[in-house]
């Protein structure tokens, strides 16, 4: 008797998935604690503060209604956010995060074979939603200092290409580009390349060089701003991103949306979270996060790492070949971190005692490693 397999394996499809679907490199989330686990999550540079409690009313409060659909347009989400942001409503778009809006920019403007230029190693969903677009992928390295290198971007113009990336702060190097550089990158691209400016992280900045889309929007109608709530607002949960760009452009992506993509409890908690009063304890919050983010650079560079000037909520620590075993061994210390390859860990920076925790285990890498590290780790009391 043949032992029978349960579940039975699925029958095989005769249907054929496209090609570059086949080819597509896998999303790698940051890890997860497994049921029951008790992990420290400095994986997926969340922010570690609990929602607001205007936010968990506004979302009880509009969970009366799940039964019916939102508001497909998110007017009043878009209109407030425009206000914020000193442009026009019809500049605005919302999505199911930014990374949907991603994908619906490139569906809107990218022709088969039509090239994309973006830095790498930057965030992981570039290459993927490329080639969902049908786009061909062209990374450009980064800086040793982990920034985008423009004019690196700029030579890899050609009559093919539609969309160039640029991402600042970049993820996972934290790295920014200037103002004043990337108005100089700005002038210099063709205007039928559409430029991207992925600014998820802009409200941790706190270099006064740095770009701000928001300032070259008037003068570059090729170029659109990316920005979230699932950082600084601490929503990533319930997924709102939005993009701001020339108002012709902008109905383009809206047109490729899915429809009613941001969900009724979503567009509440952006609202709640975008009123005065939760606006300054968010940047309350903000604040204490970019102070430990400046304490924990430091005390990695008495360490004796060589950590790049971050501006986002996490810091890049180049473990080279060491890199997977010891993200490895951090979850067994009870820590998530987030790998890539063989070039280094990102950190989320949380609260302080998280953040000790943390210093405490590279304090450990840097012996182990580079043969630094301090003998008498003090933890600062917090
Ligand atoms: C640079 C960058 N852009 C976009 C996103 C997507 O954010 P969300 O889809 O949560 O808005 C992320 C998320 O980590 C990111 O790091």
């Amino acid at each position: 008797m043949t032992e029978s397999v349960w579940p039975p394996p699925p029958p095989a499809t005769g249907v054929e998935l496209r090609p570059e679907v086949a080819a597509l490199p896998k999303y790698i989330a940051g890890a997860r604690p497994e049921a029951g686990e008790h992990q420290i999550k400095l994986s997926s540079n969340e922010n570690p503060y609990a929602p607001l409690r205007a936010v968990l009313e506004a979302i009880t409060h509009a969970a009366l209604e799940v039964n019916r659909y939102p508001d497909m347009n998110a007017t009043e989400l878009v209109e407030v956010l425009a206000r914020k942001s000193g442009v026009a409503p019809e500049q605005v778009v919302v999505g199911n995060g930014s990374v949907a809006l991603l994908a619906h920019i490139l569906s809107a403007v990218v022709r088969p074979g039509d090239e994309v230029i973006y830095p790498w190693r930057s965030f992981e969903a570039y290459p993927i939603v490329i080639s969902i677009a049908g786009g061909h992928k062209v990374p450009v390295p980064i800086t040793d200092s982990g920034s985008n290198h423009l004019n690196a971007l700029l030579e890899a113009v050609t009559d093919k290409t539609r969309v160039i990336f640029v991402c600042s702060p970049n993820n996972p190097t934290g790295g920014i580009v200037s103002e004043h550089d990337f108005e100089g990158f700005m002038v210099q691209v063709p205007p039928g390349i559409l430029v991207i400016l992925d600014e998820a992280y802009v409200e941790f900045v706190r270099d006064p060089g740095a770009v701000n889309g928001l300032h070259l929007l008037d003068r570059f109608p090729n170029l659109i701003t990316l920005r979230t709530m699932s950082k600084a607002h601490g929503l990533a949960g319930l997924r709102i991103g939005y993009a701001i760009g020339n108002a012709d452009l902008i109905a383009g992506v809206r047109a490729t949306c899915t429809p009613f993509g941001v969900n009724i409890l979503a567009q509440a908690a952006a609202l709640a979270s975008l009123t005065h009063g939760a606006e300054q304890v968010l940047s309350h919050r903000v604040g204490a996060i970019v102070a430990e983010r400046s304490r924990v650079v430091g005390e990695l560079r008495k360490q004796g790492w060589q950590v790049p000037e971050s501006q986002g909520n996490f810091v890049w620590l180049p473990l080279g070949e060491a890199t997977q075993r010891l993200a490895e061994a951090a979850r067994a210390d009870g820590i998530l971190v987030r790998p890539f390859g063989d070039e280094g860990v990102r950190v989320t920076i949380a609260d302080g005692a998280a953040n000790n925790q943390f210093l405490w285990l590279a304090n450990q890498w840097a012996k182990e490693l580079i043969g630094t590290g301090q003998d008498e780790f003090p933890l600062p009391i917090l």
